[in-house]
């Protein structure tokens, strides 16, 4: 099949941030998405090593034209994280006036962590979409590890951010956390995608850096419950 998309999944402390000792224990994913024929591109989350994103996206033969924001946490989008600054959005947009895609309901809080502006950015809401050459981006509220965390569906190919990794999920217990939210996004939404979906996550913290949806199905507990009331006694518990 002709490649029709350009996709390639960056580890920060490794390809990127490669001297940063927070970045490597942190083992944050961040992506580049793009379109062969224009060769524009995308990058989810930005943080850590803008420069070093965009030059990979440079090498590459890409030019990044915007930015997906799976939600707020520094991690994801830079600023202020255990009283260090992280690198992020800021300085992707001091780089370049990109267009920022936010789900609306995480606008507030990417502002206050990243110092973004409203004219930055795109709200959008669950089920919009953006194209992206021949593909398009398929925004999926997943609320739970933050009331406004988003997925982004891109083919057969979903960028889970903080709400799905490989073998677990993400927490419930910072501000905005909602155990019984995130039952929802996990069962509702991502467990009711086609099995062959391939997930790609906001953190290497599984076996293997990708899964598919079919698989966590088998493997994953946070796709496995049966209850909201098993599934309330298990985060009570953790
Ligand atoms: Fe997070």
């Amino acid at each position: 099949m002709e490649e029709t998309l350009y996709f390639r999944q960056v580890l920060a402390g490794h390809q990127v941030a490669s001297s940063d000792p927070v970045a490597h224990q942190m083992a944050n994913f961040m992506y580049l998405v793009g379109d062969p024929v224009t060769r524009q591109a995308m990058v989810v989350d930005p943080a850590w090593d803008v420069e070093g994103l965009l030059g990979l996206a440079s090498d590459d033969g890409y030019e990044v034209s915007g930015a997906l924001i799976t939600h707020y946490h520094p991690d994801h989008v830079g600023g202020e994280m255990f009283g260090l600054k992280v690198q992020g959005l800021a300085q992707l947009l001091e780089q370049k006036a990109v267009p920022v895609f936010v789900n609306k309901h995480e606008a507030d809080g990417l502002k206050r962590m990243t110092g973004a502006s409203d004219s930055d950015l795109k709200k959008v809401d669950d089920g919009d979409t953006v194209r992206l050459g021949d593909q398009e981006v398929k925004f999926l509220h997943t609320p739970g590890h933050t009331p406004g965390s988003q997925c982004f569906l891109i083919g057969n190919r979903l960028v889970s951010g903080d709400t799905l990794f490989v073998q677990s999920c993400g927490r419930v217990d910072l501000p905005g956390g909602d155990a019984d939210a995130l039952y929802y996004s996990l069962t509702g939404k991502l467990a009711k995608l086609s099995h062959d979906t391939v997930l790609y996550p906001g953190h290497h913290y599984g076996p293997t850096p990708t899964s598919t949806i079919g698989e966590q199905m088998q493997q994953n507990y946070c796709l496995r419950m049966q209850s909201l009331d098993d599934w309330r006694r298990l985060m009570n518990r953790a």
